[in-house]
């Protein structure tokens, strides 16, 4: 019954399961020329997320399968919201590593971003004082106006490929109150124009410029418009900290992530330190478990870092190891007490 399920979150790499995806629905069809360009291999931020033994990972519930496989299947961007510490942004890694998607592109909102930043940056001063020093005989000259536009995590992911890139727009809920809007137009059509380029098209053999990408490769683009071919796996976060429009509602699937409990927890205990870690650890994890009645937010990193610090690193004794996880586990609380 679960056979449409591409992602099965089972932490094991299983590279081929993402070429049995159907073709998108006609709606979601983008027309962009795969370049022959893989994507770069997952990297450290992944591993340093997921643990570095991810065979054990934590379990996640038939509905946020569901969920994930349904932006997966409609080629649409996964809005995920829960508490501080839920998982959200570990998400987007267990899938690329899972379906072998590569290096997640990531995409750290603050009030500050626009949608540009995402998509590229122009150096233009860059590129006057390149000229300048080329005037004066120093210097490599600066008509390569490739090298002065470098694409963000959003261009990069929207280069056109056989396979879909996983970009992490981290806190979404951060943004000022334009960006959502903003992203709207990108997320529905699946392309975006560099008008710097756009200009330079039509003069003879100029229709093709080599840019950089954010992982710093360096790509084609056609006539100043990168158009994707498979859509990215885009997964937003928010801590619901502010409501988003409607019309970019309307265009993403919704999963609310709930913390971790008990084997969730147990799992991921597992995923950074090793097998059986989780049964060494039960005291702290039955600490961590039990104080969470009173309704206040723990995040699991402290549950992590007071099992690093007791067992790895000063392999504190049974009486220590209490007074380190009353040090440690405590309710998240900006107040100073
Ligand atoms: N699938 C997983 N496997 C192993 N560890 C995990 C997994 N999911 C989450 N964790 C651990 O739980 C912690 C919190 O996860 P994460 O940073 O994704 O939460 P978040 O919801 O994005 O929090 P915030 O809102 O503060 O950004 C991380 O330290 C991460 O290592
Ligand atoms: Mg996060």
């Amino acid at each position: 019954m679960d056979d449409w399920l591409i992602y099965r979150g089972v932490g094991a790499p299983d590279p081929d399961r993402i070429r049995r995806l159907p073709p998108p629905p006609p709606w979601r069809s983008f027309s962009g020329e795969p370049l022959p360009d893989p994507a770069p291999p997952i990297d450290s931020s992944s591993t340093r997320r997921l643990g570095a033994r991810v065979a054990a990972p934590p379990a996640q519930d038939a509905e946020t399968l569901e969920l994930i496989n349904a932006a997966l299947y409609l080629r649409r961007p996964l809005l995920v919201t829960g508490e501080p510490g839920s998982g959200k942004s570990t998400l987007a890694h267990s899938v690329a590593y899972e379906l072998g998607l590569g290096r997640v592109l990531q995409w750290p909102i603050v009030s500050r971003t626009e949608l540009k930043d995402g998509l590229y940056t122009y150096d233009a001063i860059g590129r006057l004082q390149d000229a300048q020093l080329a005037e004066r005989g120093s210097g490599r000259g600066s008509d390569d106006i490739g090298r002065y536009i470098r694409l963000g995590p959003l261009g990069t992911a929207l280069l056109p490929a056989e396979l879909p890139r996983v970009l992490l727009i981290d806190e979404l809920d951060k943004s000022d109150i334009d960006l959502p809007n903003d992203l709207l137009n990108v997320v529905e059509e699946g392309e975006f124009a560099l008008p710097e380029l756009e200009r330079m098209a039509d003069r003879p053999g100029q229709d093709e410029v080599r840019v950089l990408t954010d992982d710093g490769r360096r790509v084609p683009v056609k006539d100043g418009r990168v158009r994707c071919h498979a859509f990215p796996f885009v997964v937003m976060t928010s801590n619901g900290e502010r409501d988003f429009p409607a019309p970019l509602l309307r265009r993403c699937i919704h999963l609310h992530l709930d913390p971790p409990r008990d084997e969730r927890l147990a799992a991921m205990v597992q995923a950074h330190f090793g097998a059986g870690s989780d049964e060494r650890n039960l005291d702290l994890i039955a600490r961590f478990t039990r104080e969470d009645g009173d309704g206040e937010l723990r995040p699991t990193d402290q549950l992590l870092n007071a099992i690093y610090l007791t067992q790895q690193a000063i392999r504190a004794d049974a009486g220590r190891r209490e007074e380190i996880a009353e040090l440690l586990i405590r309710p998240l609380d900006t107040r100073q007490r």
